[in-house]
């Protein structure tokens, strides 16, 4: 048992897609949140100041003695390519979660794949796709607009900028039938109802930052880190641009209050050296 928070980091407001299952699946653990909504997004950047904003943003989480860091970030699994033997503490990501369970979901082993520029070109959803099962066919997708279309608020299922987005998108992977659709990026969950629309209900939409708070969860409990039952859990947000644009789009994404948690911070502090 331990009562340490845990620390989660993404770009912006796609991590709290993972934490909003954690809460769900673990309610009496304590959680930093931390969102680079200061320097979103990442997937159109280099790989090199990817790893360098994940370095501080994990240095942050780690000056509140956090005793696992989730990655819920696509982007930073995948420019960190599984090279994260320099983390201290126990660690959880968004992408090979995600790739074990479309596995488990495919039945025509036709899998689609929407992530950031960055995780596409990387290779990395491929690679781990094809280590588990060579068989199969991957259609990848980069959706660039989608980041900026979920931080700015273009959310709802009816909104028609985001669904003439969405079908320019997804019009391949739609026509040659993939049966299983990775959201490979955590903010693509907020948009799911649209996405699910446009795919049809026969096509399984995997949810990764769902997967990775999952995967917490497994990883929590071998190693027995798990909080006392009965704590009370919470979660405190932290943001390196307005604390209150994010409250707002926060709670509509988490679904309850969170006022008074969140607070800005000047990442530029944290070095980027763990
Ligand atoms: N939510 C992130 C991901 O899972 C990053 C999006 C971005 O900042 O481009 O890839």
């Amino acid at each position: 048992m331990d009562c340490r928070p845990i620390g989660i980091f993404d770009s912006g407001l796609g991590g709290l897609t993972t934490v909003r299952e954690l809460q769900r699946l673990l309610p009496s653990e304590q959680i930093v949140y931390f969102g680079d909504t200061g320097r979103v997004p990442y997937g159109t950047r280099s790989r090199e100041t990817i790893r360098k904003y994940a370095r501080q943003d994990i240095r942050f989480l780690l000056s509140h003695q956090v005793k696992m860091i989730i990655i819920a970030c696509n982007t930073v699994a995948a420019a960190l390519a599984g090279d994260t033997d320099f983390l201290p503490v126990p660690f959880a990501e968004a992408l090979t979660p995600a790739v074990h369970a479309a596995v488990r979901a495919t039945r025509n082993g036709i899998i689609g794949l929407i992530g950031t520029k960055a995780t596409v070109q990387s290779g990395a959803y491929e690679r781990t796709l094809q280590e588990l099962d060579p068989s199969l066919q991957i259609l990848p997708a980069a959706c660039p607009l989608f980041v900026p279309l979920v931080e700015n608020g273009y959310t709802s299922p009816d909104n028609p900028v985001t669904r003439l987005v969405a079908e320019e998108y997804l019009a391949e992977i739609r026509a040659r039938n993939a049966d299983t659709l990775i959201l490979g990026c955590t903010h693509y969950p907020i948009i799911q109802p649209l996405l699910q629309s446009l795919m049809g209900s026969h096509v399984t939409l995997i949810d990764s930052g769902q997967e990775a708070a999952r995967s917490a969860r497994d990883r929590l409990f071998q190693l027995k880190l798990q909080a006392p039952p009965g704590s009370a859990g919470g979660c405190r947000y932290f943001v390196s641009d307005s604390a209150s644009e994010f409250q707002e789009s926060a709670e509509a994404i988490l679904g309850h209050p969170i006022s008074g948690t969140a607070r800005q911070i000047d990442i530029e502090e944290f070095p980027d050296r763990v």
